[in-house]
């Protein structure tokens, strides 16, 4: 039977939830495979702290090195995330001639092409099924279950700590630091929890779903990207009130020949499959030209959902290695099908929006003076409750231009009845 030995850089949550699903399912693998998937090496700077899998220390090494540059291994495992000093042994791997796996989606976001574009040259494969979604197989979905299909739309729920927050916030009505704090000792969040809440840690999937889907080589940099630290549990009462949940979506639609990618709290419809999606499950919705439309849904976060996409990686990888084809690596596939990335500015969409303001006469009329001087239309108004001096005042719009909207808010944020910034949330769907 092939042997084919893995060499782990990381030996955290998912480093730890990988040895053991690679240990318990050792049989099963190979029954299924005919490969035989050893564990060569475990590297981590932290040898100390007890981890829920046992593991021969002859095997233990805080030296990258001993991974890098052992002839015997052939696939390298990164597991430690961020960028530095991740890209750099990843590239080292490659150039050692070794295939890779990754869970690292900031990495990919900021420099996937160039690893992939390398790892091509040099015929090697980086599987990276982890990095989005969890164990949803939405890289694999992608790359080849859809290569026929023009891709229109991924519109999804690619962060579980984010989803998990909001939904304890809407059902539970505990605030957002408690319902943080329960995702954390989870083992969802990331190790900086700000990436989850601020949107980044979307961002970055979302742009490796936009190559894959589009072609596009955006960072999370040229992507809009708003989290939910700024969700108040008024504004997801009163959500629910009209009908939706608040949902922090990744979105990527082709309009034309562009390209929309931003991330940001929406307002989605309760009848819709994303508004029913959650805990920490991820979904991810994409409509391909062929295939119409698609829902996958699934744990997008925590060990075992993750470690069981690294190891669907580590199999693949290892098929392809020990097959007599000449085919030695799975490149990753992409071919860009719009011109550009639109500018935030010209996206059009509907808006929930909560002025905060004196209760008095003339309000309303300033307000929608405003809102019609930049042409947006308003769909309903409701008044709320008066808490202390203040109201809050609920408003749906038609479609109206962000550019405008962002114009008119800034205006309305100056007038004296004004007590505290408005918020606007954008509804999808
Ligand atoms: N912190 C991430 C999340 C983990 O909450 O989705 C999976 O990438």
């Amino acid at each position: 039977m092939k042997k084919i030995n893995v060499g782990i850089i990381g030996f955290g949550t998912i480093g730890a939830g990988v040895v053991k699903a690679l240990q318990s399912k050792k049989a099963f693998l190979k029954e299924k495979s005919g490969i035989d998937i050893i564990i060569s090496r475990i590297c981590d700077n932290d040898l100390k702290t007890k981890r829920p899998v046992k593991v021969s220390k002859s095997i233990l090494t805080s030296s990258i090195g001993k991974v890098l540059y052992d002839p015997d291994i052939d696939i390298v495992v990164e597991l430690i995330g961020g960028i530095t000093p991740a890209k750099d042994i990843i590239l080292e791997a490659l150039r050692q001639g070794k295939h890779v796996v990754t869970a690292n989606k900031a990495l990919l976001s900021d420099s996937g092409y160039e690893i992939f574009n390398f790892a091509r040259k040099l015929g090697l494969s980086v599987g990276f099924e982890a990095s989005v979604g969890g164990g949803i197989p939405i890289i694999k979905s992608l790359s080849e279950g859809f290569i026929a299909n023009r891709i229109d739309l991924i519109r999804g729920i690619i962060n579980g700590t984010s989803n998990f927050i909001l939904t304890k916030m809407a059902e539970e009505g505990i605030n957002f630091a408690e319902a943080l704090s329960i995702a954390q000792d989870k083992g969802y969040a990331e190790r900086i929890p700000s990436l989850d809440i601020s949107g980044a840690d979307s961002a970055h999937k979302l742009s490796i779903l936009a190559l894959l889907g589009f072609g596009v080589n955006a960072k999370a940099s040229d992507i809009y990207t708003e989290g939910i630290v700024d969700i108040e549990p008024m504004d997801i009462q009163y959500a629910k009130e009209a009908g939706y949940a608040v949902k922090l979506l990744a979105i990527a639609k082709r309009t034309r020949d562009s390209l929309e990618l931003r991330v940001h709290p929406t307002l989605v419809r309760r009848e819709h499959l994303l508004a029913n999606v959650g805990g920490v499950y991820n979904a991810i919705f994409v409509k391909g030209d062929l295939v119409g439309e698609n829902l996958f849904f699934g744990e997008g976060a925590g060990a075992k959902p993750t470690s069981s996409a690294v190891v669907s990686d580590i199999v693949a990888i290892a098929g392809v290695i020990s097959s007599e084809s000449k085919a030695a690596s799975r490149p990753v596939l992409f071919k860009k099908t719009v011109k550009n990335i639109k500018r935030m500015g010209d996206v059009e969409t509907r808006y929930y929006i909560r002025f905060y303001t004196l209760d008095k006469p003339g309000v309303l009329a300033k307000i929608s003076g405003i809102l019609a001087k930049y042409r947006i239309s308003i769909a309903s108004v409701s008044q709320k409750e008066k808490s202390a001096s203040a109201v809050p005042i609920v408003m749906m719009t038609h479609e109206a231009i962000e550019r405008n909207m962002a114009k008119a808010l800034k205006e309305i944020n100056r007038l004296p009845m004004i007590k505290k910034k408005t918020v606007r949330i954008r509804i999808e769907g």
